[in-house]
């Protein structure tokens, strides 16, 4: 099929979950009455995107420009049936997997990056800024950007930095400039710097500088999760998925997916959460516990606290959680949508041991050949149990492949696995 026809199948718009959330959910506020994060949001926000974080109208009009991406970095990516997966498991159902890992960066990050930069660079915009940690996003920001005439700059944690060189040199590749942070670039690196010039940086470091170099310059800072903005444009996941389960009078019984902020899975299940007869199971890192331990109140969407607080399920926003190599796994909270649906009890919860998603992650790759993301992992270790489990015979399984793991296979140490 050439890409020109591929448009044809796209879906036109996105969904937005929060005009169908059984209770409305809770605006963002700032962290404290002397600070001033929202009127900073505004400043550092492409203003479509803030419309759209602040939208209750159901669907919102992708843009053809957008659409064109889309099919350009390998939209809509694939529904594959896990047959030798499920003859592994001895199931008697069927599992499948939405493959995000298809798209050019090998994640669904992608999807929010590009209408992300597409609206910067429409408001005239010419440079935009972002975090990354593992690499996924910084990934996905630096093609986006490519893609719609911008230059990217992408502050990425000093140890990610120093430990992933090829994740810097994709990024350099789509024309990123790429700064082990904390940075010289900005005041705040610069003072880190000074008193400690190997600091190996976080996070919430990364973030501060992002934030404060798009202020120093006017340029717009990009988001990588838990906004409800960027829910709406991965449900560009969901939209297809449920099409493509339509086109083969597939009515799904149960579906699941890893969460870190929540990007993905809510992507994914939200556009058929009207649905009462399908099950939906978050599945997040047994050492990031926030379903178990998490409390609902408002917290910090970053570490720094420079963003406006948001109410959600979180584990604290000073909260260190174990090195686990799932990087995407460690954010502390939850989407407040996503929050709120697990506390109405319309979506389950799992979590899952690091040990548990490295053994998934060998079956899925001895018996699909698709080496999966680690985080994308716990979504198969959580269908795993989900298909051993007897009442669970003969049902219809779908589940999102959230990205590929070719950049992370460092977790399997020196090689042995
Ligand atoms: C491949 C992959 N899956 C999942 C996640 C988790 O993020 P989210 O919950 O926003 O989808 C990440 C985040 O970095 C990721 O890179």
């Amino acid at each position: 099929m050439l890409n020109a026809d591929k448009l044809d199948f796209m879906p036109k718009k996105w969904y937005n979950i929060v005009p169908d959330l059984p209770v409305p959910i809770s605006p963002p506020r700032d962290r404290s009455p002397d600070s001033s994060s929202i009127e900073l949001l505004n400043r550092v926000i492409p203003k479509e995107v803030l419309r759209q974080e602040f939208t209750s109208s159901r669907y919102e009009d992708i843009p053809d420009e957008v659409l064109e991406q889309y099919v350009q970095i390998g939209r809509p990516t694939p529904l594959i049936r896990a047959r030798n997966l499920e003859r592994h498991l001895r199931f008697d159902g069927r599992i499948f997997f939405k493959y995000e890992g298809a798209t050019a960066t090998g994640s669904h990050k992608i999807n929010t990056a590009i209408p992300q930069a597409f609206y910067a660079a429409r408001e005239g915009i010419k440079e935009i800024t972002t975090e990354t940690g593992a690499g996924q996003w910084g990934t996905a920001t630096a093609l986006a950007a490519s893609l719609n005439g911008l230059r990217s700059n992408v502050f990425m944690v000093r140890v990610s930095h120093d430990q992933k060189p090829l994740r810097k040199t994709i990024m350099n590749l789509y024309g990123a400039n790429v700064f082990a942070s904390p940075s010289p670039m900005t005041s705040f690196g610069k003072g880190i710097l000074q008193n400690n010039p190997n600091h190996p940086g976080s996070l919430g470091i990364a973030i501060s500088e992002a934030v404060q170099y798009a202020l120093d310059n006017d340029f717009r800072y990009l988001l990588g999760s838990v906004m409800n903005s960027v829910i709406t444009h991965q449900s560009i996941i969901g939209l297809e998925t449920k099409s493509q389960l339509a086109d083969l009078g597939i009515e799904p019984d149960t579906m699941i997916g890893c969460v870190g902020g929540g990007s993905n899975f809510c992507g994914f299940s939200y556009p058929m959460i009207d649905n009462k007869n399908i099950e939906m199971i978050a599945s997040a890192a047994t050492e990031v516990p926030k379903f178990s331990k998490g409390e609902f109140r408002y917290d910090n969407i970053d570490t720094a606290g420079i963003l406006p607080q948001l109410k959600m399920l979180t584990l604290g926003s000073d909260y260190v959680p174990e090195g686990i190599y799932s990087g995407g796994l460690r954010y502390h909270g939850v989407a407040p949508s996503l929050s709120l649906l697990i506390r109405g009890g319309r979506i389950e919860t799992s979590e899952v041991t690091e040990s548990a998603s490295m053994e998934a992650m060998k079956i899925f790759s001895r018996t699909q050949g698709i080496i999966p993301a680690p985080e994308s992992a716990h979504a198969i270790a959580t269908v795993i149990d989900y298909v051993k489990n007897p009442s669970n015979r003969g049902k219809d399984v779908v589940f999102n492949l959230s990205g590929h793991g070719l950049m992370d296979l460092s977790i399997f140490g020196d090689g042995k696995v």
